[in-house]
């Protein structure tokens, strides 16, 4: 949700810091700050806005070397200067950076309001300020584990003392955070993207655990003072995978990037010996595999709306029953978790609060979960059992595109597993490893019709309201064609099953309400031919996502085609125009493509 860096080191800290935010602002966006520790203490500023007001508003002098900062997306109080991060103690001795929830601030602002503390803000976080300020401990992480057995909530954590400027302490429960180990310096961030400049040596905390970090040295702990001996490990992020390069947009720069990135992804994981799917990483053995009778898939947003692909998927070539729930759900509804079902949790971050709840809700009662994730090391990808990553690299636009694609690409690898410890023949095997093996260049000759497609998409643009529709295999692309749309261009879209048009909906078409329709060349193309054709004659404009060949009559002069690949497949490459339409309308309309309103990368609070 919101980023946080820290740095502790022998450079000046705050251009480190304000790069690292910058790097973050994907994470939350509404109002940005840091304290530096200088010879005088602390030196904290904050703006309401993006991390570049913030860095014109900082002091010209600025030495220290020591620092912490944050950038916001608003949970507790608006989006105001006071509410921004770092909060400090009333004596300006100690300043915090926090993501999460502390769920008993009520209360504990109650108390230290009754003794006489005054608060400057709204906010949770001000309270741990206040804590580690008043208390009787001396060294700085015995302050701010004193502090922390007073919370109750979710947190990552940075804290300065003014009194103690050699140190960062930090502190994990169900928020990420990694310290980053560098030559007489370290770094600390929510996030490597933060990072990756400046090392790829990273200590990745567990929930529970704090660490001091200087200089030279950090320390990682419990609560209750064990050392932990948390070693480095290095990431395989570089520092070009986090820069937006020729690209306008970092949306722009990964939809470009997915043939090279699926490319990758498929490396070592075909086996062509046996015509199967290579995923040692998920740590079943092929009787485990066999015995499973169900598939659940859990995600939220658009990795929901791809995991339902993965169900199709899934039922199709292993002809399991698979089914895919919106993990915000599924945890609330006392879920029945069953021995023989697989669980599979989908998220690119790996740190989707929602999903997290559901992995653990399906480990308390016993079941068997992997995960489709992104990032290396994240929360979920460390509490599932078993899983595959989608090594998409990072993704930075809050739109979600290549890593969609990669879940797609996840799901398909699933399926072919199970589907050849069961039935699946060598022949589809072979034809879906072919067609796999098709996806790259496939995905290349999509992008290759982006011109075309932007055309469309600006003329979409000016509608106020639009319908996306498909059927079976096609309805998740509409759903996740739909998302994209809404969440860049802000144009109201809905999705709906193209079966369903006719009993509802259909009431709405006119010329101001155009829709997008998923028309595969598959067994149901006439069918979605006759919908769409429904919709024409109601006065209403249809833009057909498509596959050569397909006669499309009336629709064909507002026609996008994909290149045919599996039919099983297909739907990957069907949300590659859905990806571009939605970029190009909101470039049309001249909005803020990367950061959309009110929207956040990853939502790590309920
Ligand atoms: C947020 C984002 C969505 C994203 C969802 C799941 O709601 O705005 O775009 O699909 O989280 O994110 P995850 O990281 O778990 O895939």
């Amino acid at each position: 949700m919101c980023g946080i860096v820290g740095y502790v080191g022998r450079q000046p800290a705050a251009p480190i810091l304000i790069e690292g935010l910058t790097r973050l602002e994907y994470r939350g966006y509404d109002s940005a700050g840091l304290a530096v520790l200088g010879s005088s203490g602390a030196t904290v500023v904050r703006r309401v806005g993006r991390v570049r007001e913030l860095e014109a508003a900082l002091p010209k002098r600025l030495a220290g070397t020591v620092g912490i900062g944050h950038t916001r997306w608003a949970t507790h109080g608006p989006a105001t200067e006071a509410n921004a991060h770092p909060h400090s103690s009333e004596d300006g001795r100690i300043s915090v950076v926090h993501n999460g929830i502390i769920d008993n601030a009520g209360a504990l602002r109650a108390r230290l309001g009754a003794e006489g503390v005054t608060f400057s803000s709204d906010t949770d976080t001000e309270v741990l300020a206040h804590l580690v300020a008043r208390s009787g401990a001396g060294a700085l992480e015995d302050r701010v584990v004193d502090a922390l057995e007073q919370v109750v909530g979710t947190y990552a954590v940075a804290v300065l003392d003014a009194d103690q400027p050699d140190r960062v302490v930090v502190a994990r429960n169900g928020s990420p955070l990694i310290i980053g180990v560098g030559d007489r310096e370290m770094f600390v961030a929510s996030d490597v993207s933060a990072l990756v400049r400046h090392t790829s040596s990273v200590v990745h905390l567990d929930d529970g655990e704090l660490a001091v970090v200087t200089a030279k040295d950090y320390r990682t702990f419990t609560r209750d003072s064990h050392d932990t001996g948390r070693v480095p490990t290095e990431i395989e992020v570089s520092a070009d995978d986090v820069e937006i390069g020729a690209h306008g947009h970092f949306m722009a720069k990964e939809i470009a990037e997915q043939p090279e990135t699926v490319a990758r992804m498929l490396r070592g994981r075909l086996d062509t010996r046996f015509d199967t799917a290579r995923l040692d990483g998920l740590n079943l053995s092929p009787r485990e595999l066999r015995a499973f009778r169900r598939v659940k898939i859990l995600g939220c947003g658009s990795a929901y709306y791809v995991g339902e692909l993965g169900a199709l998927m899934i039922e199709e070539l292993a002809r399991i029953p698979a089914h895919a729930e919106a993990a915000s759900e599924f945890r609330y509804r006392n879920p029945i978790i069953e021995p023989d079902t697989l669980y599979v949790a989908v998220s690119q971050s790996g740190e989707t609060a929602d999903t997290a709840f559901a992995v653990r809700e399906i480990k308390r009662k016993g079941g068997q979960v992997v995960g489709l994730v992104n990032v290396v090391g994240s929360t979920i990808a460390r509490e599932c059992e078993g899983g595959i990553y989608l090594h998409a690299g990072p993704e930075i636009a809050v739109a979600s595109t290549k890593a969609l694609t990669h879940m797609g690409v996840g799901f398909a690898l699933l399926a072919l597993l199970l589907g050849r410890v069961r039935d699946l023949s060598v022949a589809d095997g072979q034809r879906i490893i072919a067609g796999l093996e098709r996806l790259p260049a496939d995905i290349e000759a999509v992008l290759a019709d982006e011109e075309r497609i932007a055309g469309l998409a600006t003329e979409l643009s000016s509608a106020d309201s639009l319908f996306f529709i498909g059927r079976v295999r096609g309805y998740p692309v509409a759903r996740e064609g739909a998302q994209k749309f809404k969440e860049i261009s802000y144009r109201h879209a809905e999705a709906y099953q193209t079966s369903e048009l006719k009993h509802g909906p259909l009431a709405l078409i006119e010329e101001s309400r155009p829709t997008v329709a998923v028309i595969p060349d598959d067994e149901l193309t006439d069918r979605n031919l006759a919908a769409a054709e429904q919709v024409l004659a109601r006065g209403g404009r249809v833009v057909a996502i498509s596959h050569p060949g397909v006669d499309l009559g009336p629709l064909d002069d507002r026609r996008v085609d994909v290149p045919r690949n599996e039919v099983e497949l297909d739907p990957i490459l069907l949300m590659i125009p859905m990806q571009l339409l939605a970029y190009h309308a909101a470039v049309a309309l001249g909005l803020d493509i990367d950061k959309p309103r009110n929207l956040a990368k990853s939502v790590t609070v309920e």
